[in-house]
This record gives C-alpha cells, sequence and structure tokens, in this order.
C-alpha cells in the first residue's frame, strides 16, 4: 500500500519570517497519517530543516543542477541541497521547463542528481491548453515519463506529479475525469517499464489548483496518492485543511 504524500511547492515566495507557518502545521499534525513535504526556496532550506528536524515534517528544494559542483554559477547541486538538511527536490515543474528551457534530458539528469545525492525527486510532467485542445495529452505525458524519469527510478527515491500547465496557479483544476484518466495511464506507464512491483509502488501525486475545497473530491480519485500544492501551501490555514483531507482518505 502506498502512503499518500502532501507536498507543498513555496516557489520565489516567503522570507525567514513565514517559517512559523510550517511550525504550524506541524504542531497540527503531529503524527500524520501521511507524509509531509514543503519545497522551499532555497534561502530556506537549512534554517527549516534545522527548526523542523523533530516533526514529521519534511523539507525539500525545487530544482537543483544535474552535476555535484563545480563552475556553475547561481547553481545548487543536489549534493547541496542534502547538506543543508532536504530530503527530497523537485524536479521538472513546468515554470523551469518553460523559464529555463530544461527538456526532458535535463529533468532525467536532474533526477539522477537528486538520486545520487540521497533525495527522493520529485518529477513533474503535464501538458500545456494547447497540447491537450490538440488531444495530444496522452502522447505528452508518454514522451515525458519515458525521457524524464531515469532507469534506477524507484519507489524509495521517485514520486511522480501530474500537473497539467494550465492548471497551475490558475484556479481551474483539472477535472475528475481528466485526472483519473491521465493517473491511469501513468500507473499503466511504470507498471509496463518498472515491472509490477516497482511500477505500482511509485507515488502518483496531482497538481494544480488544488484547494482546501476540492482536495476531498481529488484525493478520492483512483491512483492519486497525494498532491503537490503550490499557493495554498503558503499557510498553515490553507494547507491543514488538505492536510485533513489526504489524512482521511487513507482510511
Ligand atoms: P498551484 O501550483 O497549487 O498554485 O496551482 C501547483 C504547482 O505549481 O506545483
Amino acid at each position: 500500500m502506498r502512503r499518500r504524500l502532501a507536498a507543498g511547492n513555496w516557489k520565489m515566495n516567503g522570507r525567514l519570517a513565514d517559517l512559523d507557518q510550517l511550525a504550524k502545521i506541524a504542531s497540527a499534525y503531529p503524527d500524520p497519517a501521511c507524509d509531509m513535504l514543503l519545497c522551499l526556496p532555497a534561502t530556506l532550506i537549512h534554517t527549516a530543516a534545522a527548526r523542523l528536524s523533530d516533526t514529521s515534517v519534511m523539507v525539500g528544494a525545487q530544482d537543483c543542477h544535474c552535476a555535484a559542483s563545480g563552475a556553475h554559477t547561481g547553481d545548487i547541486s543536489a549534493v547541496q541541497l542534502a547538506d543543508a538538511g532536504a530530503r527530497a527536490v523537485i524536479v521538472g515543474h513546468s515554470e523551469r521547463r518553460a523559464d529555463h528551457s530544461e527538456t526532458n534530458g535535463t529533468v532525467c539528469a536532474k533526477a539522477l542528481a537528486a538520486h545520487g545525492a540521497g533525495l527522493t525527486a520529485v518529477i513533474c510532467l503535464g501538458e500545456t491548453l494547447a497540447e491537450r485542445d490538440a488531444g495530444r495529452t496522452l502522447d505528452v505525458i508518454g514522451a515525458q515519463l519515458a525521457a524524464s524519469v531515469p532507469e534506477a527510478a524507484g519507489a524509495e527515491n521517485t514520486v511522480i506529479a501530474y500537473e497539467p500547465v494550465w492548471a497551475i496557479g490558475s484556479g481551474r483544476s483539472a477535472t475528475s475525469d481528466q485526472i483519473a484518466q491521465v493517473h491511469a495511464f501513468l500507473r499503466a506507464g511504470l507498471v509496463e517499464r518498472f515491472g509490477t512491483q516497482t511500477g505500482t509502488a511509485i507515488r502518483l501525486l496531482y497538481g494544480g489548483s488544488v484547494k482546501p475545497d476540492n482536495a476531498t473530491e481529488i484525493f478520492a480519485i483512483p491512483e492519486v496518492d497525494g498532491a503537490l500544492v503550490g499557493g495554498a501551501s503558503l499557510t498553515a490555514d490553507d494547507f491543514c485543511p488538505i492536510l485533513a483531507a489526504l489524512a482521511a482518505a487513507q482510511d
């Protein structure tokens, strides 16, 4: 049975004073029925990891370089993120694919770097609205799955997040049918590629305008093992009800 995971993505938001929100989340769920991960800006990782070390909230990052060290001004390696206290790192978020021209190959190399540093790679994929409207959703997702996920991926080091680009930050979540279709497709693809044991053990998250008021419906969809939450992960008031919905779905 897959343990559910609520992952937050603060993106380029948050300063030291905002870490109070994490403390509130941790104290609201001292022994949660699901895993909790907050992917923070790099500037906050070390402090957050130290403050949350005695809690069940894991701290993660939002990107890493594919090399372990070297002449890459401004970049941060997975090894450095692990050193700062991160347990996981998002790779291939659509904002990075778009803003930094990241290809599936780049994303795969970053996931490998994360694995090498002992981090869980949260590998994001998802179609644009133009691709969906053209009926190409499953083609795009299939290609991203094939080329962004390393051969050595397993349930212990990899989580896949389906995030339709048009649903991110738009307030317009995908419908239950749309999510169910893509998650079933992803599960089948993972089983085909990695075999039944690994393919059924890798967790699949949905992301894109997950909010307190739609979380229960989303978590009831087959093959949805949790969520990657952007805007609604920034405050305990929004994130805690999502955690509660996920914990309830576990029962
Ligand atoms: P959102 O972002 O929840 O604000 O739509 C999700 C994400 O980009 O991971």
